[in-house]
């Protein structure tokens, strides 16, 4: 039996996942504010809850699963139930069957379609888009943005690349740019309302423009552009595709006052044999060519990776060149996984050889590694002093701020709400494992 759903007035959203759920959960806010609902953040106050999903994982599933699971028993199951994001492309209606208190799926090629679900719940329906391409029909501006200092700015949506381990192209289909002006004036609209910080999001941001031949705009010209316009201090992106980061945008780096010397660079794993095996176009002695010609280019680069242990057919050998590689470039982030086979991805046909407990051990060997480095590259900055852009009070102490340096690095030093979103000079000190701490000079 459906349960008859009144026109909703208050709305809870949960986000999963990456960045580009984030901005499109701050799209949906936009969305629903104009239509008159109210954000609450206790879900038992919300007539209307969306979990906006991610599918990159099995974990990442089983989490937004559980919870809707859960709705479904508790007294909220009178409240609509929305599911958004990767999930909702990746398995479509079938969510319906698992989950009979699902009342819409919306794909994520589809939040311009968010009023009209909604419409046709309240009379009486379950709804469903779940296109396969996408078109910048969003109007970015009605993005609600809680951070008042940094702005994610959507430059390119989807994923060409077909990693063999990766779900991404099926459910945010296939590349496709913004507009170059669409770009630029959102990006002038906000530095003019005190925004310091941009982040520009796509899967493979370095892709940017190449399905737009006409518009003679790439990459590392859209970084050109933006950096005229004035009260951008900070420009970063994510992600980027080894195969696609140019000499044009190492030189971008290098000459740009507002673009940040720090690059995602993921490397996925050290052997030549698992590198193809995962289609990541490269080879290793490219990658580690191009990870030099940064390193000529822009001497005080920092870099971040991802890494996957565990992929079909690793043996120990494949994985202790893997260990090499992270050992030898020594990146500032690194995001470390254990493969999970993804239904619909090539690499779901082959037998996942590597048992979980093999794929935890090595899984943890990196994570001590990276551990070390951290450490060793910490307590080589100490003394140093570095940009801080301050972004919030610290949540540890009210006579503290926190923010980031340049390379996106975690400081923390006396302050107050006055120094939210100034740029500090700041000698650093000490440090624990996520943090550093110091003093204003
Ligand atoms: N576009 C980004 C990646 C987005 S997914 C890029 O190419 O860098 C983020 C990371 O999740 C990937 O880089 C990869 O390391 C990891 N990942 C993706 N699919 C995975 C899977 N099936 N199992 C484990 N990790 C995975
Ligand atoms: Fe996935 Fe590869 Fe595309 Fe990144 S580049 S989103 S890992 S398919
Ligand atoms: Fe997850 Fe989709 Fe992002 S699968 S990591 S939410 S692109």
């Amino acid at each position: 039996m459906t349960l008859t759903k009144k026109n909703p007035k208050t709305f809870f959203i949960r986000t999963y996942g990456c960045q580009m759920n984030e901005l499109d959960t701050e799209l949906m806010v936009g969305t629903l504010r104009d239509r008159g609902m109210t954000r609450t953040t206790e879900e038992d106050d919300a007539d209307l809850i969306i979990l906006n999903t991610c599918s990159i994982r099995d974990l990442a599933e089983r989490k937004a699963m559980g919870k809707i699971g859960q709705l479904g028993r508790s007294p909220k199951r009178k409240a609509i139930i929305g599911v958004t994001g990767c999930m909702a492309n990746a398995k479509k209606e079938t969510l319906f069957r698992k989950l009979p208190n699902v009342d819409f799926v919306l794909g994520t090629s589809n939040l311009h379609n968010l009023n009209e679900v909604l419409d046709e719940v309240v009379s009486g329906s379950k709804a469903i888009r779940t296109d396969s391409s996408f078109s910048f029909e969003l109007d970015y501006t009605k993005a609600e943005r809680d951070d008042k200092v940094k702005a994610y700015i959507s430059i390119i949506r989807g994923c060409d690349k077909y990693c063999t381990y990766c779900v991404v192209p099926y459910t945010r289909g296939p590349e496709v740019s913004r507009s170059r002006d669409d770009i630029v004036e959102e990006v002038r609209q906000l530095a003019d309302k005190g925004y310091k910080e941009f982040t520009l999001l796509g899967q493979n941001v370095n892709s940017y423009g190449k399905d737009k031949p006409e518009e003679k705009c790439l990459f590392h010209d859209l970084l050109y552009d933006l950096d005229k316009i004035d009260g951008v201090e900070r420009v970063r992106f994510m992600t980027s595709h080894p195969v696609d980061i140019t000499r044009e945008l190492m030189e971008a780096i290098r000459d740009l006052k507002s673009a940040c010397e720090f690059i995602h660079f993921p490397v996925q794993a050290g052997s030549p044999r698992i590198l193809r095996k995962m289609h990541r176009i490269y080879t290793l002695e490219q990658y580690m060519e191009k990870v030099e010609m940064l390193r000529t280019i822009v001497p005080n680069a920092s870099l971040g990776t991802d890494i996957i242990v565990g992929f079909p057919t690793e043996t120990e050998e494949d994985f202790q060149m893997t260990y090499d590689v992270l050992k030898q470039i020594e990146y500032s982030v690194a995001f470390l996984f254990t493969f999970s086979p993804r239904k619909g991805t090539p690499a779901m046909r082959w037998r996942d050889d590597v048992s979980q407990e093999e794929k935890e051990r090595r899984l943890q060997l990196l994570m001590e590694l990276q551990s070390e480095i951290h450490t060793k590259q910490r307590t080589q900055m100490l003394g140093e002093t570095v940009e801080v852009l301050v972004e919030n009070l610290s949540p540890k102490s009210p006579t503290q701020v926190k923010g980031r340096t340049r390379c996106w690095k975690n400081v923390v030093f006396d302050g107050s709400q006055s120094d939210i979103g100034e740029l500090i000079n700041v000698k650093l000190h000490s440090f624990n494992h996520q943090t550093l701490y110091g003093e204003r000079v």
